[in-house]
C-alpha cells in the first residue's frame, strides 16, 4: 500500500471532529473495568457490552475509528454479524491491538518494556484481512525517583519503531502510543521533560526505521502532574503545555494527535481537549481523542451488566461521545454536561 493510501486511513479517521474509541481492553484489563460494576468475566459477557457500545445510534458521528482486542475482531453480534463489517458499515474503520502487553525489562528496575514483536508480520496479514485498517500498540513510561532510564526511553522506542514499519508493509496505519503514566507525585513540568525526551527519541527511531510519518497517527499523553501531586495544574496550563511539548518534538508531518485519558476523569479528559483546540488554532495535526476509560466509565457503571440497563448505558456513551466531538470543536463547555 502506498503512503497515500496509509496518509488517507489515517486523515479519515479524525475527520470532521472524530476520534476514536480504545475498546481494546484485553481479558484481563477488561476484568478489572467488571470487577468494579460486579459484572463476571466471562466472553459472552465481554461480547454482549461490546455489542452494545457498537450498536449505540449516532455514536459513529463522533467516532472514526474502535481498536479492537484480538479476541473482538472474532466476534459477532447477537444476530451474527462480524464487529468490524458492523462498524464499517457505519463509517468507523476497525482497528486492532497488537501489542502483548508489558513485562519487566532486564537491568533496569522499576521498568517495563512492551513485547509483541515475535510473529507481528504474520499476525498483521491476519488482522488485514479480517478488516483491521489500523493498529495499535503502547509502550509505557513511568515518572519516579531515577526513572524513566534514556535506556528504557530507547529500548520502547525502538521497538514502537519496528511495529509501526512492519504495519506500514502490511498497509495497515500504526497508531504510535508512548504513554508517560500519570501515577505518582511529579509536578506538570516534570512530565514536560520525560515527555519531550520520550517524543523526540520516538521520531529518531521511526526516522531510522523509514517510517513514514504522514501514515502514522500519534498517541500520547497530555502534559499533566501526576494524581498524587500536590499542586494540580489548570485545564489551560495542561492544554498549552501539551500543546507546546508537541510544537517541540512531533513533526507536521504527522496528521493526527490522538489523546489517550490515562485516568483522566471523564471530564477532564474532555475539557482539555477541548481547551487546546480553542486556544491553539492553525496547528499543523489534527488533536483529537482514543480514550478507554474517560469514553466509557459512565456507560460501564449505568450498564452493570443488566440487559435492561443497555439503552441507559448507550445514552450516557453517546453524552461523551458528543462531549468529545465538541473537544474536537473547541466548543465544549461544562454546561453541556447533564
Ligand atoms: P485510556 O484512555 O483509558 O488511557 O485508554 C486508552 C488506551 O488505549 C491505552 O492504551
Amino acid at each position: 500500500m502506498s503512503n497515500q493510501s496509509l496518509n488517507q486511513i489515517a486523515r479519515a479517521i479524525v475527520a470532521n471532529h472524530r476520534g476514536i474509541l480504545a475498546a481494546d481492553e484485553s481479558t484481563s484489563t477488561i476484568a478489572k473495568r467488571f470487577v468494579g460494576i460486579g459484572v463476571e468475566n466471562t466472553e459472552e459477557n465481554r461480547r454482549a457490552y461490546r455489542e452494545l457500545l457498537f450498536t449505540t445510534e449516532g455514536a459513529s458521528k463522533h467516532i472514526g475509528g474502535v481498536i479492537l482486542f484480538e479476541e473482538t475482531l472474532g466476534q459477532t453480534t447477537k444476530a451474527g454479524k462480524r464487529f468490524a463489517a458492523l462498524l464499517a458499515e457505519q463509517g468507523t474503520i476497525p482497528g486492532i491491538k497488537v501489542d502483548k502487553g508489558t513485562k519487566a525489562l532486564t537491568f533496569a528496575p522499576g521498568e517495563v518494556v512492551t513485547e509483541g514483536l515475535d510473529g507481528l508480520r504474520e499476525r498483521l496479514a491476519s488482522y488485514g484481512a479480517l478488516g483491521a485498517q489500523f493498529a495499535k500498540w503502547r509502550a509505557v513510561i513511568d515518572i519516579a525517583s531515577g526513572v524513566p532510564t534514556e535506556h528504557c526511553i530507547g529500548v520502547n522506542a525502538h521497538a514502537l519503531a519496528r511495529y509501526a514499519a512492519l504495519c506500514q508493509e502490511a498497509g495497515i496505519v500504526p497508531i504510535v502510543e508512548p504513554e508517560v503514566l500519570m501515577d505518582g507525585e511529579h509536578d506538570l513540568d516534570r512530565c514536560y521533560e520525560v515527555t519531550r525526551r520520550t517524543l523526540m527519541r520516538v521520531f529518531a527511531e521511526l526516522d531510522q526505521q523509514r517510517v513514514a510519518l504522514d501514515g502514522i497517527l500519534l498517541k500520547p499523553n497530555m502534559v499533566i502532574p501526576g494524581k498524587k501531586c500536590p499542586d494540580q495544574a489548570s485545564v489551560e496550563a495542561v492544554a498549552d503545555a501539551t500543546v507546546r511539548v508537541f510544537k517541540e518534538t512531533v513533526p507536521a508531518a504527522v496528521p493526527g494527535i490522538v489523546f489517550l485519558s490515562g485516568g483522566q476523569s471523564e471530564i477532564d479528559a474532555t475539557a482539555h481537549l477541548s481547551a487546546m483546540n480553542a486556544r491553539h488554532k492553525n496547528l499543523p495535526w489534527t488533536l483529537s481523542f482514543s480514550y478507554g476509560r474517560a469514553l466509557q466509565q459512565s456507560a460501564l457503571t449505568a450498564w452493570s451488566g443488566k440487559d435492561s440497563n443497555v439503552a441507559a448505558a448507550q445514552r450516557a456513551y453517546l453524552h461523551r461521545c458528543q462531549m468529545n466531538g465538541a473537544a474536537c470543536a473547541g466548543t465544549y463547555a461544562s454546561a453541556m454536561e447533564r
